[in-house]
Parts: structure tokens; sequence; C-alpha cells
């Protein structure tokens, strides 16, 4: 075991609770030196980071379904990287992990946190993105929460998106009929012509109300939201009977998270016996094999395309957070390192 710390890591710390948008100033860089490994940590150089909405929340002191980061810590984010040096049974030094790594270079971390990756399977960065955690949110949002048939109906907000364009290829793959929502021209031509959606709606620029009228005459089965607020509230007024809503996320209500509102509609659940249902990816975390599986499976078979948006260095990801809540994200937000 190389005990030797390592000179001048880099890591991008939380200064202190945001009230609002997230700006630069939300954020502290360092260079402090990494502590020498205590039994079952390993020393790893991170590779590739993801850029989630998520992190929203975790930098919030609200009750949540995990702890928020305290000022001053690392921020936290998915990274998958290569062990330099190692103090656990479980992880040799060249082996490849992913997990929280944070907003860093490099760091000394509990082995026990991580999970080993197979490089033989998928190069390092796609564990973030074509089989990461927002293609797994999006298998098991859709499959096990939202439950599609064929023919049925599915809308998808934030549809170009790293959760929300796994989302249409899978219901497409399930035999449904698949309304992608997002903002701007470009995504929408992207959604119908690149991952075959039956219609896109471009709620920038036409009523959401108005265009799933026209796009959906039958009505809603499967409302996958990514978004919450007023899109939400639209869809709700035209759900089906028995419609199953799967609340993965409401990035409209981040920015001001504090005061977070809930959908106006909901006595539409009541009128027409839905369900709204909530979950995170922790739900699933022993089953996560099998959406690895599939999703390899689909792509190796040209069904599912993943497309990853990709920044480079750590002191790009200021920006890069706040891209997520402008839409300039054309698919997977990811920092290569
Ligand atoms: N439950 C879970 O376990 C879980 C896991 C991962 C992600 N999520 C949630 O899933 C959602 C999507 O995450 P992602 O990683 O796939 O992000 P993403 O869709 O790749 O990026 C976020 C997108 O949200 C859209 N957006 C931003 N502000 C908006 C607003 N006010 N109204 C409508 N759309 C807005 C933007 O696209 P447009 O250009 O189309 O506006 C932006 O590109 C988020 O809500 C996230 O929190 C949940």
């Amino acid at each position: 075991m190389n005990t030797s710390p390592s000179l001048a890591p880099t890591q991008i710390r939380l200064r202190g609770y945001p009230a609002g948008a997230v700006t630069d100033d939300t954020w502290l860089m360092s260079h402090d030196p990494l502590p020498a490994l205590q039994p079952g940590e390993i020393r790893v150089r991170i590779k590739h980071l993801s850029v989630d909405p998520g992190m929203r929340g975790w930098i919030t002191p609200k009750r949540s379904y995990i702890a928020p980061v305290q000022p001053g810590e690392a921020m936290r984010a998915f990274g998958v990287g290569e062990v330099l040096e190692t103090a656990s049974k479980y992880f040799q030094v060249g082996d490849h992990v992913t997990g929280f790594t944070g907003v860093q270079t490099e760091a000394v971390l509990d082995g026990r946190q991580l999970r080993k990756v197979d490089l033989s399977f998928a190069p390092a960065r796609n564990y973030l993105t074509s089989v990461g955690m927002t293609a797994f949110t999006a298998y098991f949002g859709l499959l096990d929460v939202g439950k599609p048939q064929a023919g049925q109906t599915v809308v998808v907000s934030a549809a170009a998106g790293a959760v929300g364009t796994v989302v249409c290829q899978i219901a497409k793959i399930q035999g449904c009929k698949v309304i992608g929502i997002a903002g701007g021209a470009e995504k929408c031509s992207y959604l119908r012509d690149e991952l075959g959606v039956d219609s896109a709606i471009d709620y920038k620029h036409e009523s959401v109300a108005q265009a799933l009228k026209v796009a959906a005459p039958e009505g809603v089965d499967i409302y996958f939201d990514n978004v919450g607020g007023d899109i939400l509230d639209a869809v709700l007024m035209q759900i089906n009977r028995h419609a199953r809503i799967v609340v993965c996320g409401a990035i409209s209500q981040y920015t001001d998270i504090e005061h977070a509102r809930g959908p106006a509609n909901y006595l539409q659940i009541i009128a027409q016996s839905a369900t709204m249902q909530g979950f995170t990816m922790r739900d699933y975390l022993t089953r996560i094999p099998e959406a690895f599986m599939s999703l390899m499976t689909w792509q190796s078979t040209g069904k599912l395309k993943v497309r990853e948006h990709v920044l480079h260095g750590i002191d790009s990801f200021p920006k890069a957070f706040q891209m997520l809540f402008n839409g300039e994200n054309l698919g997977k937000l990811v920092i290569d390192l």
C-alpha cells in the first residue's frame, strides 16, 4: 500500500446554502491535500463527473431522501475514477469505481460506499451516462412505477434530457405511443427525428394543454414527470382513468425549492382513479444488474441511443450546473477531468 498523500488535488466546495438560483458564488475552489488512508479507504483519481438537477436538493437544508451537503464540504456528485492507492481488501490499484466521488479531482473515499465497474463492458464515462444513474432511473421509473402496456399513451417532460430521452425510447420499445415535451425546436426535432417519438411539444413556444389535445386526443395513460409546475397541471387535466403519474423530478420548482408548489389540478387523481407515485433510484439499488443488462442489450441492438453532453475540466462545474436550469444541455451532462 502506497501511503504518500497526493499533491494539490482540486475540490469545489459549497460556500453556503443558496437562496434562489445557484450562482458562481455558491461555490468555493480549494486545493487541499488529502489525508493518509484509514483502513477500508481508497484514494481515487476522478476521471468523469455527473452533473444532475438533483444536486439542487442536496444544497438545501430541508428534509429529503439524503442529508444535505454541509457548507465547506466538497460538493456531492456521482463520478467514476481509478484507484491510485488502497487500504481496502475489496479494491486493487487500477480498479475503476463509481459512486459519490464528489466534485474533486482526487479524493480519499470509503470503499464501502463505492461500486467497482468493469471497463470491458463499457468505457468509464458510460457508467454515468448510458449505464449510469439517470438511465437506471428512466428504466425503473417507467417500467416499475409507470407499468406501461403496449398501445398506451405515455407523456414525458424534460424529454430531451438524460432521464427523458431514455424514458421515451423504452416506452417506444414497450409499444407505447410517446409524446415528449421539451424546450425549443432543436430538442423537439431531435425527439421526433432521432428518437422516433410520435409527437414533440415545445413548451416554450406553444400551450402544452392545447398541443396535448391534438397529439393525444385519446388521453394520457402515463405521465413521466421530470418538471412539475404548470406542465404537470396541464397534463393532469388530460389523464385517463387509472392513469399513472410517475413523479421523478420537478426541476421547475428547484430554484425556489424552499417554496416548491404542488399540483393545483390534483383532484384529477380522484376523478380518474389515478395514482401518483414518487420514487428514487435508491429504491432499486439491488436491481441495478437487471437494468444494466437490459440497457446494454437495447443499445447493442440499436434500439436505445444515449446522447452525452461533455464539458472539460473541474472549473466548468459552476457553468455546467446552471446549464441544466437554462436548458442548455443536450443529453446527459458530464464533465471529463
Ligand atoms: N427520482 C430520481 O431518482 C431521479 C434521478 C435522476 C433525475 N431525477 C430528476 O429527473 C429530472 C431530469 O433530470 P435529468 O438528469 O434527466 O436532467 P436533464 O433533463 O438532462 O436536464 C434538465 C432539463 O430540464 C429542463 N428544464 C429546466 N428548467 C425547466 C423548467 N423550469 N421547466 C421545464 N423544464 C425545465 C431543461 O430542458 P428543456 O430545454 O426541455 O427546458 C433541461 O435541459 C430532474 O427533475 C431530476 O431531478 C430524478
